[in-house]
């Protein structure tokens, strides 16, 4: 698997650290290419547990450079927080690498997302309140500050007024909140800048000599297909492209680089933050998902919203990334329920929808229409061997493959590392 995309399929939050710690044992790099700090992947080893928002989940191995590419959104403090942290651990964060392209997460893009959701009210999109979609905003009216501005102080600083001109302005006028000082700001980020500089580099020529000398790459998505600006439930998504597209923008490769495209997706479903969700479930099914599963935020903290299995949506994310495999995490999760359930396809206003509708007010009102499946019982995680799962967690496997329209290449039935099903 010499270049490979690793993304999420659903909503975010499907294991892709959990997918990607487990390739990166084989991968000399591996490369965020978009979002930001809103992410949040885990990674269990043993007993340790490891929370990663920003530096791609390869670190854990020696041999492996992590890159943060230019289609990201970096907040500085939190970068070097987490190299901290890292550090604090026993990991090595010298060889991040960092584009000096991606463009800075500022103090008022963290404000501006907090009293923009206050300002939407009972519309808010329940963001991560990072400073995301601010920062992405300011990037695509070419507003934005990026993290080379960091070496040249006067221009750095020249940047910062000209964008507090504009978002005091907004911060007092329109939001009611208190302005923000341009002088504390510049200070403040000035004393990133040595701490960053070893780590800043052209990453779209680091990553590309690296796939021309026959390296192994892994892309490594943030968030998921369903949360894509692009292709995703707009407006409640994120603002960048989790999909396979955006891992060629975000790192500045070409498509004929890429070899392969992994999509991780969870044995059922979640959501964090508001938007419409087919399948999810408001009663005492939903609450054992949410309790067995764990789905609580690793960034937030909040109850992430779960339900069945939606295989319209995975049929979906196989489309619009164009997914060579899945990688299904989370089906020990299942277990010890008597029958479960998988939406095949939507149903309103008497219309069947196989593939996802045009109009998105559909996904509020529709139906799922759902094939029951049996549920297997058994505990499966001690199994590796896909022959050994239970038959009814085979056909579970095997019936995500035929309707989502792509081969389940791994199955994994617990967070630690070790426990993983090679399928094919
Ligand atoms: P990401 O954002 O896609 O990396 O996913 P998160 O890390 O936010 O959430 C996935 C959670 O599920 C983490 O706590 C993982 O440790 C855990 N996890 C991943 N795969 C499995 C699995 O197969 N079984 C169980 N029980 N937990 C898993
Ligand atoms: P990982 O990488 C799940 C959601 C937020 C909100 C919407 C917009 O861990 O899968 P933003 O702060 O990005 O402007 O919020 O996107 N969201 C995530 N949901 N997993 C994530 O990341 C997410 N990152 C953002 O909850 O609904
Ligand atoms: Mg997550």
């Amino acid at each position: 698997m010499p270049a490979t995309i690793v993304l999420g399929a659903q909503w975010g939050d499907e294991g892709k650290g959990r997918a990607i710690d487990y390739f990166a044992e084989h991968a000399d790099f591996v490369v965020r290419y978009q979002g930001g700090n809103n992410a949040g992947h885990t990674i269990v080893v043993g007993e340790q547990r490891i929370a990663l928002s920003l530096i791609p989940s390869g670190i854990h191995y020696s041999g492996c450079v992590p890159v943060i590419a230019s289609g990201t959104v970096v907040d500085p403090k939190v970068l070097i927080e987490e190299m901290d942290m890292l550090f604090r651990r026993g990991f090595d964060p010298t060889r991040v690498r960092l584009s000096s392209n991606a463009h800075l997460i500022m103090p008022y893009h963290r404000k501006l997302d907090a009293v923009i959701e206050r300002f939407l009210g009972k519309n808010q999109i329940g963001t991560t309140k990072k400073g995301i979609g601010p920062a992405y905003t300011d990037k695509f009216s070419r507003f934005g500050i990026r993290v080379q501005d960091l070496f040249d102080p006067k221009i750095f600083a020249e940047k910062v007024e000209t964008a507090l001109e504009e978002k005091n302005k907004l911060l007092a006028r329109l939001y009611n909140t208190l302005p923000m000082d341009a002088g504390g700001i510049v200070d403040e980020y000035l004393g990133y800048a040595e701490r960053l500089r070893p780590h800043v580099t052209d990453t779209s020529l680091l990553v590309n000599e690296a796939i021309s000398r026959g390296d192994t790459v892994l892309f490594e998505g943030a968030q998921g297909t369903l949360l894509d600006v692009d292709h995703g439930t707009y407006p409640f998504v994120t603002s960048s492209n989790p999909t396979s597209g955006g891992a060629l923008v975000g790192s500045g490769v070409g498509p004929k680089s890429i070899d392969e495209v992994v999509g991780v997706a969870k044995a059922y479903i979640s959501r964090v933050g508001t938007g419409p969700f087919p399948t999810e479930l408001h009663d005492e099914t939903g609450e054992r998902l949410i309790e067995l599963g764990g789905e609580y935020g690793t960034v937030t903290g909040r109850r992430r919203r779960c339900g069945w299995l939606d295989l319209v949506a995975l049929r979906y994310a196989v489309r619009v990334n164009g997914l060579t495999r899945l990688f299904l995490t989370k089906l020990d999760i299942l277990s010890s329920f008597e029958t479960l359930k998988v939406a095949n396809a939507y149903v309103a206003d008497g219309e069947r929808h196989h593939e996802m509708p045009p109009q998105q007010s559909i996904l509020y009102h529709c139906e799922p229409e759902y094939e029951e499946l049996p549920g297997w019982g058994d505990d499966i995680t001690g199994v590796r061997d896909f022959d050994d799962l239970p038959k009814e967690a085979r056909r579970y496997v095997e019936h995500i493959q035929d309707v989502a329209g792509v081969a389940v290449g791994w199955v994994s039935v617990g967070p630690e590392r070790s426990q993983l099903i090679e399928v094919s």
